[in-house]
């Protein structure tokens, strides 16, 4: 069987401004300085960010399971604003899933705002299928909210911020 969970992060920042973080390797440099004790934190194992790219993530201490993901970019389409990542190891292959994809787009709203789509596609065996009561976009969600706060509060202004994390 396969499935997906999807979200839209509304941010104060135009699509141009979000895709050259999404677009390019800035997003694991947010997850690295705000997010390594929610999503982890991410190294490049090859490549600089295009398709091909392999990352490994590793998971905050405590999370259950294997503890780290590969990832492979699969897509990165600067016109449409959409990137993809695949799951190669670890993460939820290590429990059973047979492919766990990620996709980011970036959407326009207006001239100051733009919505981050974020959708985990995957595919499981029928007899598993209870695990995917396990997928969800909280992360993905996290991780939009965070890359709108750093252009609206971080990157615009050289003073002391409100910045939470
Ligand atoms: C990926 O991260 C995990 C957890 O930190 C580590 O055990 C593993 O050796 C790493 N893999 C590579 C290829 O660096
Ligand atoms: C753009 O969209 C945002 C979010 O919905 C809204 O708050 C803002 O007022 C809109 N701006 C314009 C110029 O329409
Ligand atoms: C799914 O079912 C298997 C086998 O019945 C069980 O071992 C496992 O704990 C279940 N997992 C979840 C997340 O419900």
């Amino acid at each position: 069987m396969h499935g997906l969970v999807a979200a839209n992060t509304v941010v104060a920042a135009t699509a141009c401004s979000v895709w050259d973080i999404y677009g390019s390797l800035q997003v694991l440099t947010i997850i690295n300085t705000y997010l390594p004790n929610v999503l982890g934190t991410v190294k490049v194992l090859e490549g600089d960010g295009h398709v091909g790219t392999l990352l490994n993530v590793t998971f905050p201490p405590g999370t259950p399971g294997v503890g780290y993901m590969k990832e492979k970019i699969t897509k990165v389409d600067n016109e449409k604003r959409v990137k993809e990542t695949e799951t190669i190891e670890g993460g939820f292959l290590a429990s059973g899933f047979k492919r766990y994809i990620t996709q980011y787009k970036v959407i326009e709203k207006n001239y100051t705002s733009s919505i981050i789509r974020s959708t985990i596609k995957y595919e499981i065996d029928d007899k598993l299928a209870n695990l995917t009561s396990l997928v969800n976009t909280n992360l993905v969600e996290i991780l939009a909210e965070t890359v709108g706060k750093y252009l609206t509060e971080i990157a615009p202004s050289p003073s002391p911020s409100p910045f939470p994390y």
